[in-house]
């Protein structure tokens, strides 16, 4: 009899091609997590290189997306770079940009066609966890960044309760979740990111939590409906349990 072979679960990165203009509009798809947590991360990303920098920089998002992140920072004046896989969502990303200022590329963020110490901050959010080998993402974020630059990062902790919430609680609550979103296995531990940006020269500066707020109607709204509203809201906290988010310094 033939040995049965266990095929590999692969990530779903394809149903990013078939958004459109749902990067924007979506209330019944979980992209509109992603727009929630947006709204409240790119302000401190955009503050914290303020602080440090206080003049417009070169910032690459890896993974851009639909441009939420690029969009936020090009409005402050920086010249932005934004690479993405998924071409479709380089095109809404491009027609939603407020400055028409960023640059978008098409690109694999493990293997950035872009030379090496030409910016000055590299974003990767929500991306680390969506690649095969993360460690291949922020060695390329490292080989991109000046000396002191920064390295901006969130991603998803390989907890029971991550499993619980990430993947299982956006699958139950919010409508139209595609299958394979998230893998629990490409979840990653905070200790493990630290010790790969420290073999790549990147040292963490700063680490939070970063999840939805708990006490909030908007919430509720989500578990009856299954739709996530515009005021969804997201807050740092000290639990590095499920989402975590921070940055490093080459
Ligand atoms: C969860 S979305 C995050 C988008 C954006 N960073 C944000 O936070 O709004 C993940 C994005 O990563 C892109 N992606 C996945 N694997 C990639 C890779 N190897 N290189 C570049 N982009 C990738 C997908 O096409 C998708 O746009």
């Amino acid at each position: 009899m033939a040995r049965k072979t266990r095929t590999k679960v692969l990530i779903n990165n394809a149903f990013y091609d078939d958004l459109g203009e749902m990067w924007n509009e979506a209330e019944n798809h979980p992209v509109s997590l992603l727009r929630a947590e947006n709204r409240f991360r790119s302000p401190w990303i955009v503050e914290t290189i303020q602080q440090r920098y206080n003049r417009p920089i070169d910032v690459v998002d890896l993974g851009c997306g639909g441009g939420f992140l690029t969009h936020a920072l090009a409005e402050e004046r920086h010249r932005v770079v934004g690479i993405d896989l998924s071409e479709s969502s380089l095109t809404v990303a491009r027609n939603n940009d407020p400055t028409k200022q960023v640059h978008y590329q098409k690109g694999d963020a493990c293997n950035v066609d872009l030379p090496e110490r030409s910016f000055d901050v590299v974003c990767a959010t929500d991306i680390l966890e969506h690649v095969e080998r993360p460690e291949l993402l922020i060695s390329e974020a490292a080989r991109l960044l000046r000396k002191g630059g920064l390295f901006f990062f969130h991603t998803f902790n390989r907890t029971p309760l991550s499993y619980l919430l990430i993947i299982k609680g956006v699958e139950w609550f919010v409508q139209n979740t595609p299958p394979r979103m998230h893998l629990y296995n490409l979840f990653i531990k905070p200790k493990e990111l630290r010790e790969i940006c420290q073999s790549e020269g990147l040292v963490i500066e700063e680490m939070k939590g970063f999840s939805p707020k708990i006490m909030q109607l908007p919430l509720l709204k989500m578990l009856l409906t299954r739709k996530v509203p515009e005021n969804f809201r997201f807050h740092f906290t000290s639990s590095l349990k499920t989402g975590y988010i921070g940055f490093a310094s080459k």
